[in-house]
């Protein structure tokens, strides 16, 4: 295995994600154990866009339980009526929060978290877990990272939910 990702420096965040996602494809696949693939893509996703904080939150029990992540460390549970995350979960729709502060119940686990896309793996209908992003900069994420992350988010569902 590769033991680094390889991105053009300052080339656009499309091109970026397009150099990224085969990547984090050859690195999933041969790989059986979900925590370990989701533990490589968050490492990925920061090496490659230097986010603030980047990982998972998996549903069980009823609630978003903390999985795999890198950056500050994060709330532990968040219950699905609660923050971005559980919005993203029940509404079973990618968000894109650019003002983290004009979001209803927005869960301010680091008080520097300024926006956030939050993305769910919705399998037959019942989200499995979602993968949360937050930035210091207000206005950060786009289209382009809503609809790049959820191609992230395929993979982890082909290789770890088969219906
Ligand atoms: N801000 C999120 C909670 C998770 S942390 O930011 C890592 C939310 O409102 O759901």
């Amino acid at each position: 295995m590769a033991e680094s990702i390889f991105i053009t420096k300052d080339a656009p965040k499309a091109q970026k994600y397009e150099e990224l996602i085969p990547q984090i494809k050859a690195v999933i696949e041969p790989e059986t154990d979900m925590v370990a693939n989701l533990a490589n893509v968050a490492a990925m996703l920061k090496e490659a866009f230097d986010f603030f904080w980047v990982g998972f939150y998996i549903y069980k029990e009823e609630e978003l339980v903390l999985g795999p992540f890198q950056g500050p460390l994060a709330c532990t549970r968040i219950a699905l009526d609660k923050g971005v995350c559980g919005a993203a979960a029940t509404e079973k729709r990618t968000l894109v929060v650019p003002d983290v502060d004009r979001f209803p119940g927005h869960i301010a686990c680091s008080s520097a978290s300024k926006s956030e896309v939050v993305i769910p793996l919705v399998i037959n209908g019942e989200t499995k877990m979602v993968l949360d992003v937050d930035s210091d900069l207000l206005d950060d994420f786009d289209e382009i990272d809503a609809q790049e992350l959820e191609k992230v988010m395929a993979l982890i569902g082909k290789l770890h939910y088969k219906d």
